[in-house]
């Protein structure tokens, strides 16, 4: 029987990531996963395809309507969808590589099947109808999550699709009808709105984004009314009717009250994800789960039964492929011995839309709720000479301080390239930096960056260029 220091349950970024660091910390790992390749849902239908085709589409759209301004002159782009389909698979397969080879450098064994959790010390890993037991030291569970599901309305992956199968349409949407207007409603519905599709937005809240800053989702949603997305907010989706060719969707007042029929080609469901566990064995192992089935576990990633642990999706907090790489890296460390810790106060968050929506810390909602005083500095994207000369104006940079001490709280952008712009807000968070410590920190110009300096500045009402 083979035996480990640590067995992981998965290869989702939580999954692989802590088993390099653990192999890195000179423990023997090995770790299991019941898909055909590695990676999870991040690398193989979630964050990296998504991205290849929030890129391509971008390009698709640039170069349709933003070149022709710039001098450039091309004849009207074409799609060509499968092309295009296959770039994104390549950017998946490129990836899953990446991963094989890093379990392989870092000596780590791949036992293909599925896991599921004997007790302490004990996996069993199951596939092709046979298995085998492995013991081990330690065991992590980074089995991720699925999506969440409507009643009575079954999802096909053809016409009544998740993420999954929006990644993987045949043919454009003619009509595509997304229900919820979170971060997965607004990422795919960009990539088929730019590559042909009538979008509408279906949300049960009064508002997109919610967990957002208020006042950056509210210029968000101008934006994408402008680029052609519809929204019907404060509505749910109670069911879909096939009509011939047509789906019928009916969407209700999320109060209640009288139904209205849409007609659409594709309904994407992206209402949310839920930890997955099937399988796995937690209650005859005894592991313990919270109220919304998600792995029970301590400040130390522990769960309930010795030896077990939880990282990842299948936990508490923000689902995040970043989040789970923080938290496999922690639990390494904590079972070599170290101090391994995950800061969740600084986690951004992004949104790969054009534009990019941003954000670490605190949301003014959150500040105003929590009774905090804090002070606000905004600039905006139309006063810096960058985003001017490349005509990309739209958003702004948002930094909340605590109106006593000037610390940095919170920090939001809307605007091209939001995503990277954040990250040295998180630095500066992380080391408990103030408004003033961004705002005499030399950016360089011309750089859209200097927009967050800015805002820093405004904190003390003294932006130079506003
Ligand atoms: P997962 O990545 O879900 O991996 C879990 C793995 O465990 C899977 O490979 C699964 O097969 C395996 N597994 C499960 N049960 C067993 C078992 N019993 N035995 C063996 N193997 C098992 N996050 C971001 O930060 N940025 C993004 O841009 C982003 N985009 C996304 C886009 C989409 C469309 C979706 C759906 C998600 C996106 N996410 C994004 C979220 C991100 O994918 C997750 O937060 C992340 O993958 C979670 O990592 P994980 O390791 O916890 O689990
Ligand atoms: P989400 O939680 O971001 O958004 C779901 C939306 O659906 C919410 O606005 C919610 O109010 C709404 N909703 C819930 N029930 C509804 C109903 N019955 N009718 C209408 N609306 C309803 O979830 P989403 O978009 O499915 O994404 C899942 C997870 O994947 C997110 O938690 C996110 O963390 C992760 N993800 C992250 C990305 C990123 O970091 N860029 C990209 C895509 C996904």
């Amino acid at each position: 029987m083979a035996t480990y220091d640590l067995v992981v349950i998965g290869t989702g970024p939580g999954g692989y990531v802590c088993a390099v660091r653990a192999a890195q910390l000179g423990m023997k790992v090995a770790v299991v996963e019941k898909n055909a390749t590695l990676g999870g849902t991040c690398l193989n239908v979630g964050c990296m395809p998504s991205k290849a085709l929030l890129h391509a589409s971008e390009m698709f759209e640039e170069a349709g309507h933003s070149f022709a301004k710039m001098g450039v002159s091309v004849s009207t782009p074409k799609l060509d969808l499968p092309a295009m389909m296959d770039f994104k698979q390549q950017g998946i397969d490129g990836n899953v590589k990446g991963v094989e080879f890093l379990m392989k450098k870092n000596k780590i064994d791949v036992l293909k099947g599925s896991g599921k959790i004997l007790g302490t010390g004990k996996v069993e890993v199951s596939a092709d109808g046979k298995s085998q037991v492995v013991e081990t030291k330690n065991i992590v569970i980074a089995t991720g999550s699925d999506i969440a599901r409507l009643k009575g309305i079954e999802i096909d992956e053809k016409r009544i699709v998740s993420s999954t199968g929006a990644l993987s349409l045949e043919k454009v949407p003619g009509r595509l009808l997304v229900i919820g207007a979170g971060v997965i409603g607004l990422e795919l519905g960009s990539v088929w709105r730019r590559l042909g599709s009538e979008v509408m937005v279906v949300e049960f809240l009064d508002r997109i984004l919610p967990g957002m800053d208020g006042e950056i989702a509210k210029q968000f949603q101008r934006i994408l009314e402008k680029q052609g997305f519809a929204f019907k907010l404060g509505s749910k989706l109670t069911g879909v009717e096939a009509n011939g060719k047509a789906l019928l969707a009916k969407i209700e007042p999320a109060a209640g009250g009288a139904a209205e029929t849409i007609e659409a080609d594709v309904v994407l469901v992206c209402i949310g994800r839920v930890p997955f566990t099937d399988g796995l064995g937690l209650k005859e192992a005894g592991v313990a789960l919270d109220e919304r089935g998600r792995v029970q576990i301590d400040a130390h990633f522990a769960t309930n039964v010795k030896g077990v642990y939880a990282i990842g999706d299948v936990v508490a907090g923000p689902m995040l492929a970043h989040k789970a790489e923080d938290e496999g890296v922690a639990v390494a460390e904590i079972l070599a011995g170290q101090a391994g810790h995950v800061n969740y106060d600084v986690i951004p968050g992004v949104v790969y839309t054009t534009p990019e929506v941003s954000s670490v810390g605190k949301t003014e909602e959150e500040l105003k709720q929590a009774g905090q005083a804090y002070t606000v500095g905004k600039f905006p994207f139309t006063a810096n000479g960058r985003s001017k000369v490349n005509q990309t104006t739209d958003g702004f940079v948002k930094i909340l301080a605590d109106a006593k001490t000037d610390r940095v709280l919170g920090v939001h952008i809307i605007g091209r390239e939001a995503g990277e712009m954040i990250h040295e807000a998180v630095v500066l968070m992380e080391f408990g930096g103030s408004a003033e410590d961004l705002a005499r920190s030399c950016h360089a110009h011309p750089t859209r960056s200097e927009a967050i300096k800015e805002a820093a500045l405004a904190v003390g009402k003294r932006a130079i260029h506003m």
